[in-house]
């Protein structure tokens, strides 16, 4: 299998990477930390992958109005090394402070950019050239904070329900060409991105994610929840009324 990861430096992607580290098996990981994204080939390929190429890059988009189109370059140069892509995983994304994020702009826009523009940005570069090949899969991690725009979250909820709702859409598109889109959604994860949180019950690890993450590529599934109980759960938040949600402080 060829396999393209954005953010592969993530704890997430690199959970999922580890579980595709066999022979056979080749990868291009893009992130932007060098020295970690160094030690994650290495141990890829200690691990029996054929080959893991790193390509450093900050996906996000809105610093530099011509970062689209070096995103398409990015993708173009993971094509040359691949030939042929079987799976993308999209994995990047930053936990932002929702309180400076709802009085601060920049800080906002900022947030919207490394957790929803940046892969819709990488989304439409990579359809044509998946599309052009007919099959393969991408996979995009969300958040079960995209369901319903909480007081405490919503700038990185309506981020991740951007994305959300474009792979809805795309998914048709891509579907007639025979490429499988998966939106990914996990609830809390103990990751560094919420190293500051407090943990409880509720917390789940990288590695149960990438779990269910492999079985939806396997079962070619269209959106998950992980761990699959936070389904239930955000069906039952959805319902509340906006008169008993807007008093919710969650
Ligand atoms: N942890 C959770 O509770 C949780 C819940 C739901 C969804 N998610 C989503 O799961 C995905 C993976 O997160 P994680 O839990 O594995 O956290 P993580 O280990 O902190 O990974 C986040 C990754 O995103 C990278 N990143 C952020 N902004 C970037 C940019 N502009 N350009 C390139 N890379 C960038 C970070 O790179 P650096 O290491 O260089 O900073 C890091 O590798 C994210 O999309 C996140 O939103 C996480």
């Amino acid at each position: 299998m060829n396999i393209l990861i954005f953010g592969a430096t993530s704890a997430i992607a690199g959970a999922v990477a580890r579980r595709y580290a066999s022979a056979g098996n080749r990868f291009v990981l893009v992130a932007r930390n060098e020295a970690k994204l160094a030690a994650l080939c290495q141990r890829l390929t200690d691990s029996g992958a054929d080959s893991a190429e790193p390509m450093l890059a900050d996906l996000a988009v809105l610093t530099d109005p011509g970062k689209p189109a070096k995103h398409d370059e990015l993708i173009d140069q993971a094509f040359t090394q691949l030939r042929n892509i079987d799976l993308v995983l999209i994995c990047h994304g930053a936990l932002p402070d929702q309180e400076s994020c709802g009085t601060d702009f920049e800080a906002a826009l900022e947030a919207l950019d490394s957790n929803g523009l940046s892969a819709i940005a990488l989304l439409t570069a990579l359809a044509p050239k998946m599309m052009a090949r007919g099959r393969g899969t991408i996979a995009v991690i969300t958040s079960v904070a995209g369901d319903r725009g909480r007081r405490s979250n919503y700038v990185y909820g309506s981020a991740k329900a951007l994305v959300s709702a474009w792979l809805q859409g795309m998914r048709g598109q891509l579907h007639e060409a025979g490429v499988h889109l998966i939106d990914i959604r996990p609830g809390l994860v103990d990751s560094p991105m919420t190293a500051h949180l407090p943990k409880g019950p509720l917390f789940t690890t990288p590695d149960r994610v990438a779990t269910s993450i492999v079985k939806a590529v396997t079962r070619k599934r269209h959106t998950i929840y992980t761990p699959a109980w936070w389904r239930p759960i955000l069906w039952i938040v959805k319902l509340i009324p906006n008169t008993i949600f807007k008093r919710l402080k969650f």
